[in-house]
C-alpha cells in the first residue's frame, strides 16, 4: 500500500489508508488510547481499540515517535466533531502499526509558538525547534514567496545567474567577512556584502534583465531586522527609467500579495513616491511607518522614498561618503556637461541629490536601489570625493571603469531584503523567525558551534598564526 499525506485523508473516507509520521500528542481515555499523528501535510487523530492487536504496542508509543499506521478513515460521530482543528471531523481507526523510531523526550517544548523559550536553547536545538507549527509554516511561505518571485520575473524575460561567492570586497558600508586563500598566502576573499559589481558587469555582458535569489554577507552588529548572512532578491536592468524599475517591483508586490495574501489590507496602492525630504520633515525617518492602523496585523503600507542625497559626511573619518553605494547616478537637473558637472560634484557635495530610492513596509526598508553611473569619468570623481586616491580607485574598482570603456548600457537596479519582508508578511517579531539556521545576536551558530577553532594543520597550510591573547 502506498503512503499518503495526511491532507489527501478526507479523499479516503470508509477507506483503509497508509500514513508515517511522527505522535504528536498521545492520550490515554480508559480503554481507548489516541493519538494525534503529524507529518509535513498536517495533523490526525487516531484512535486505538482494545480489541486490536496492536493496543499493547500502542500503548508504548511516547511523543515524537516515528511511525507507520495503517488505518481506516472514519467520519467522527456526531457531537465528537471539532470544526475547530484541522481533520476535526476525521478519525483514523489504527489497524496496523510499525513502529520505525523512538525519540528521547525533547529538550524544549514544540507543542505551542516558542516565543517564552530562550534563544539560546531553541537554536542549540533548532532541527526541533523547526518542527514547531509555526516556523514549518514560515517556512513554507518562504518557500511560496521566493517561488513566486522566480516565476514573475521569469515570465517578465528576466534571467536568473549565479554570482561568486568568493570574492573581493565591494562597498555596501558594512564590514566584510573574508576568507583565507591557501594558494596565495596573505591574500583573503571578501564573501559578497551584496552581488552589486557582479550585476552590473553582467549588464555590460549585454543579458539586459538579471536576477538572482542572492545570499549577501555582512558583518554588522545584528539586531531583530539584520542578520549576518540574509538573502536579497536581487535585480539589474539596461535601459530602465527609474519609473520602469519601481513599476516593476510594485506590480511585482501587488501581484505576489493578492495570490499568496489575500487576507492582507494593503494602505496604498499604487504604492506612493515620496521624496526623501519630504518623510523626513514630516516623519524625522526615512522609513515611515505608514498605516493608517499599527494595531492590524494585516495591514501593509508600502511606499517608495525616492531622490535621496548622494553624499553624507562621515564625522569619524572626515570624508565624504555615498548615501547607498558610490556606483549610484547623481542627478544632474542642469544638465551639466561631463566636466561641467564632475566640478559641480566637487564643490557641491552636500546639495546633490542622486537617482536612488529605497522600498520601504510599516516602518522598515525592505529593498533599495539606484540608476548606475555609467559614465567612468564621472564614477572615478566620485571615487575622489569620497576620498579614495588614483591608486587605491585603481585597486579596488579598476575592473569596473575599464569594463565601463566597453559599450556598457545605461543601467540600473535594486535589492529586495527578503528575510525582512517575510518578517512582516507573518506578523514575527525578528527575522531569525523566518530563517532555518539563523545566528545569535553575536554571530555565533550555536547548533553547530560555529565561529570555532580550526585544526593547526590548517592554520599552516593557510599561512595564519594566531596571537594568543
Ligand atoms: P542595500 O544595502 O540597501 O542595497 O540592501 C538591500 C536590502 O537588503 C536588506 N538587508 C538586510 N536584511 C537582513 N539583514 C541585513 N544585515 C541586511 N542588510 C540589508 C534590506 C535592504 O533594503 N546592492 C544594493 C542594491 C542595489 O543597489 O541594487 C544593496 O545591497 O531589506
Amino acid at each position: 500500500m502506498e503512503r499518503i499525506f495526511i491532507n489527501q485523508i478526507k479523499n479516503h473516507i470508509g477507506e483503509e489508508i497508509l500514513l508515517k509520521g511522527w505522535v504528536d500528542t498521545r492520550r490515554d481515555h480508559g480503554k481507548l488510547i489516541f493519538i494525534d499523528l503529524r507529518d509535513k501535510s498536517g495533523l490526525v487523530q487516531v484512535v486505538f481499540l482494545p480489541t486490536n492487536k496492536i493496543y499493547e504496542d500502542a500503548k508504548n508509543l511516547r511523543n515524537e515517535w516515528v511511525i507507520e499506521l495503517k488505518g481506516k478513515v472514519n467520519k467522527r460521530p456526531e457531537g465528537m466533531q471539532n470544526s475547530k482543528i484541522e481533520n476535526g471531523d476525521l478519525e483514523i481507526e489504527a489497524v496496523d502499526l510499525v513502529i520505525l523510531n523512538s525519540s528521547e523526550a525533547l529538550p524544549i517544548d514544540i507543542s505551542d509558538n516558542g516565543y517564552d523559550i530562550g534563544e539560546e536553547h531553541r537554536l542549540k536545538y533548532r532541527y526541533l525547534d523547526l518542527r514547531r507549527s509555526r516556523l514549518q509554516r514560515n517556512l513554507r511561505k518562504r518557500h511560496e514567496v521566493i517561488l513566486f518571485m522566480r516565476n514573475y520575473l521569469d515570465k517578465n524575460g528576466f534571467v536568473e545567474i549565479e554570482t561568486p561567492i568568493l570574492t573581493k570586497s565591494t562597498p555596501e558600508g558594512a564590514r566584510d567577512y573574508v576568507v583565507p586563500s591557501r594558494l596565495h598566502h596573505g591574500k583573503f576573499y571578501a564573501l559578497p556584502q551584496s552581488p552589486q559589481q557582479y550585476k552590473q558587469l553582467l549588464m555590460v555582458s549585454g543579458f539586459e534583465r538579471y536576477f538572482q535569489i542572492a545570499r549577501c554577507f555582512r558583518d554588522e552588529d545584528t539586531r531583530g531586522d539584520r542578520q549576518p548572512e540574509f538573502t536579497q532578491l536581487d535585480i539589474e536592468m539596461s535601459f530602465p527609467t527609474q519609473e520602469q524599475i519601481l513599476n516593476l517591483i510594485e506590480d511585482l508586490y501587488l501581484n505576489l500579495m493578492e495570490t499568496l495574501f489575500p487576507e492582507k489590507k494593503l494602505t496604498f496602492r499604487p504604492f506612493p513616491r515620496l521624496t526623501y525630504k519630504e518623510v523626513m520633515e514630516k516623519y524625522q525617518s526615512d522609513k515611515p511607518d505608514l498605516r493608517e492602523n499599527k494595531n492590524d496585523p494585516n495591514e501593509m503600507a508600502f511606499a517608495f522614498i525616492v531622490d535621496f542625497p548622494m553624499f553624507e559626511w562621515k564625522e569619524t573619518e572626515k570624508r565624504w561618503d555615498a548615501v547607498h553605494h558610490p556606483f549610484t547616478k547623481a542627478q544632474n537637473p542642469l544638465n551639466l556637461s561631463d566636466e561641467e558637472f564632475k566640478k559641480y560634484l566637487e564643490e557641491n557635495p552636500d546639495k546633490i541629490l542622486a537617482h536612488q530610492y529605497d522600498f520601504v513596509c510599516n516602518g522598515y526598508e525592505i529593498g533599495g536601489g539606484s540608476i548606475r553611473e555609467h559614465n567612468p569619468k564621472i564614477l572615478q570623481k566620485v571615487f575622489e570625493i569620497m576620498g579614495n586616491k588614483t591608486e587605491s580607485i585603481q585597486e579596488k574598482f579598476g575592473h569596473m571603469l575599464q569594463a565601463f570603456q566597453y559599450g556598457v548600457p545605461p543601467h540600473g537596479g535594486i535589492a529586495m531584503g527578503i528575510d525582512r519582508f517575510i518578517m512582516i508578511l507573518m506578523n514575527e517579531p525578528s527575522i531569525r523567525e523566518v530563517i532555518a539556521f539563523p545566528k545569535t545576536g553575536d554571530g555565533r551558530d550555536l547548533m553547530m558551534n560555529a565561529p570555532s577553532e580550526i585544526d593547526e594543520y590548517q592554520l599552516k597550510e593557510l599561512g595564519i598564526e594566531i596571537k594568543k591573547s
